[in-house]
C-alpha cells in the first residue's frame, strides 16, 4: 500500500474508533446519536479489517433490538437523557413484540445483516467462522421470516416497505413522487400558509447541524414525521394502516438487498449444516425470479412498485442500478444496466455514482438522496459490477469515492459534479467502506 493510502486508512480507522459508543458505532457525532441498522452492517464490514472482535460486537448489539416477532429495528435508541424526546416520539413499546429493556424505533431498514455477517466471516479462520456464523443464523432467520411474513402477505416474492426510512436513501424520487401524489394529510392546506420552518428547526436535528438546502424539505419531513405518528397511533400494527394508504411502496433497492441477503444467508446454513426453515425456503425461491415483476421492457429499466396497485413507479434513481448487487438478474439485462453508468447525460459525471440521473427534474448536486454520491451505494454497485465481471468500471467507482475521502475526509456524501463534500462530517460509513475499497 501506498504512503497515501497508509496515510487514509489510519485517518478512516481512526474515524471509527472516535465515534464508538461501548458496543457499537454512531453513524456521526451530534446529528445520529443512536445505533442504526444498515449503518452497523456497512461499518462493521470496515471494523472487520483491523478489529475483528468489534466488527462482531457491532452486529450483536444490533440483535438486541430485534422485536419478538423477528424484526430488526431500524434504530436503537442510546440511553442517554438528552435524546430522550427520539424514544419518546416513537414510543414503540406500544407494540407488545418490541423489547422491554431497550427503546427502539417502530420499524425496520434495508436487510444488510448477512452480508456484513459474511464479509466479518471472510476475515476469520474456519472454525471461528462458523462459530460466528452458528451465532448469527437464528437471528437472520428471524428477521428473515419476519420480512416474508409481515411484508408479503400475497406471496409476491416481493416485500413492502412502510415508510422511505425503512429504505435508507429518505428522499429518493420514487418515494418523494409517491406520497406527494397519493397522501393528502387534512393539514396540508394550513400548513402550507403557516411559517413552518421555525417550528421543524426545534424538531429536526439535522437542519440545526447541517445547511438545511443540504435535506430533506420541511415538508416532506413532516409527511415523515406524520406516517410514524399514524403507525405510533395504529401501536405499529400495521394491517389497517396498509390498507389506508395507497403509496406503500415494494422498493428496488430493499428488494435488491434482500435477495443477495438470502443468498448470503443460504450460503452461512450450508457452512453450518442447517436448513432453511421450510416457509423461508419457499419465500426465498419466490424472490429468485420476482425482479423481472419490476423490469419494464419498453425503458429497459427496472423500477420500484406500488404496492397497492402494482403499478411501477418510473422515476428513474440510483435503485436502477442495484439489481447488479442482487445478483439474479441475467447478464444481457447486467449490461444494460453497465450501459446507464457510461451515459454522460445519465450517472457518467466527474465523481460517480450520483443518487439521481443528471437528467432528471429532480436532480441537486447537493441534495440528500436526490443527487449526491453517497459511499455506501458506490460501495453496493461496485460489489455488484465485480460480480458480473464489470472490473472496469467497479474500480473506476472505488478510486474515484477513494479520491473524494482522501481530498476532503470522511463526509456523509458528495456533489458528484465537482466533489464538494455536504451533509456531516467524519461520517462512520464513509470511513468504513473507505477501508474495505483500500483493501479489496
Ligand atoms: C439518514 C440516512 C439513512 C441513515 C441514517 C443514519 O436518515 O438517510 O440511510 O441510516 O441517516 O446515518
Amino acid at each position: 500500500m501506498s504512503l497515501d493510502n497508509e496515510k487514509l486508512l489510519k485517518n478512516c480507522q481512526k474515524i471509527l474508533i472516535d465515534n464508538r459508543r461501548g458496543s457499537y458505532t454512531l453513524p456521526a457525532e451530534g446529528i445520529y446519536p443512536h445505533q442504526w441498522l444498515w449503518d452497523s452492517c456497512f461499518m462493521s464490514i470496515g471494523l472487520a479489517h483491523f478489529d475483528k472482535a468489534a466488527a462482531k460486537q457491532e452486529l450483536k448489539s444490533l440483535a438486541r433490538g430485534q422485536w419478538a416477532n423477528g424484526m430488526l429495528p431500524c434504530i436503537i435508541f442510546a440511553k442517554d437523557l438528552r435524546y430522550g424526546l427520539d424514544r419518546y416520539f416513537w414510543d414503540s413499546k406500544r407494540n407488545l413484540d418490541a423489547p422491554k429493556k431497550i427503546a427502539t424505533s417502530g420499524i425496520t431498514q434495508s436487510p444488510m445483516l448477512a452480508e456484513a455477517v459474511i464479509k466479518i466471516g471472510k476475515q476469520l479462520s474456519v472454525a471461528e467462522k462458523n462459530d460466528w456464523y452458528k451465532s448469527m443464523f437464528s437471528v437472520i432467520v428471524k428477521y428473515h421470516q419476519w420480512l416474508y411474513q409481515e411484508r408479503d402477505p400475497d406471496n409476491t416474492g416481493l416485500v413492502f416497505q412502510i415508510h422511505p426510512w425503512e429504505v435508507g436513501l429518505d428522499n429518493t424520487p420514487p418515494w418523494i413522487s409517491e406520497i406527494r401524489n397519493l397522501h393528502k394529510p387534512w393539514w396540508l392546506p394550513i400548513i402550507r400558509v403557516l411559517p413552518v420552518d421555525l417550528a421543524m428547526s426545534l424538531l429536526r436535528r439535522d437542519t440545526r447541524i447541517t445547511n438545511k438546502k443540504q435535506r430533506i424539505s420541511n415538508i416532506d419531513a413532516l409527511f415523515y414525521f406524520d406516517i410514524i405518528l399514524r403507525l405510533r397511533k395504529a401501536d405499529y400494527l400495521i394491517d389497517e394502516f396498509v390498507e389506508n394508504n395507497d403509496w406503500i411502496l415494494q422498493d428496488l433497492t430493499y428488494n435488491c438487498i434482500l435477495m443477495r441477503a438470502n443468498q448470503h444467508l443460504r450460503t452461512i446454513a450450508d457452512a453450518i449444516g442447517k436448513k432453511l426453515p421450510d416457509d423461508l425456503s419457499q419465500s426465498v425461491k419466490l424472490t429468485e425470479n420476482a425482479l423481472n415483476k419490476l423490469w419494464d421492457e419498453d425503458d429497459s429499466e427496472y423500477y420500484s412498485r406500488n404496492y397497492a396497485t402494482k403499478k411501477l413507479v418510473k422515476q428513474t434513481s440510483i435503485a436502477s442500478l442495484m439489481p447488479l448487487y442482487s445478483q439474479s438478474i441475467s447478464h444481457p439485462r447486467a449490461i444494460k444496466l453497465v450501459e446507464k453508468l457510461h451515459e454522460q447525460n445519465q450517472f457518467a459525471v466527474p465523481f460517480p455514482v450520483p443518487t439521481v440521473p443528471v437528467n432528471s427534474k429532480w436532480f441537486s448536486e447537493h441534495s440528500y438522496w436526490q443527487g449526491p454520491a453517497w459511499i455506501n451505494t458506490n460501495w453496493l454497485i461496485v460489489q455488484g459490477l465485480r460480480n458480473y465481471g464489470f472490473n472496469k468500471e467497479a474500480k473506476l467507482i472505488a478510486d474515484k469515492s477513494l479520491e473524494l475521502v482522501a481530498e476532503h475526509g470522511c463526509w456523509e456524501y458528495f456533489s458528484p459534479l465537482d466533489g464538494t463534500p455536504v451533509g456531516a462530517k467524519n461520517f462512520s460509513w464513509t470511513a468504513a467502506l473507505a477501508i474495505d475499497f483500500l483493501k479489496s
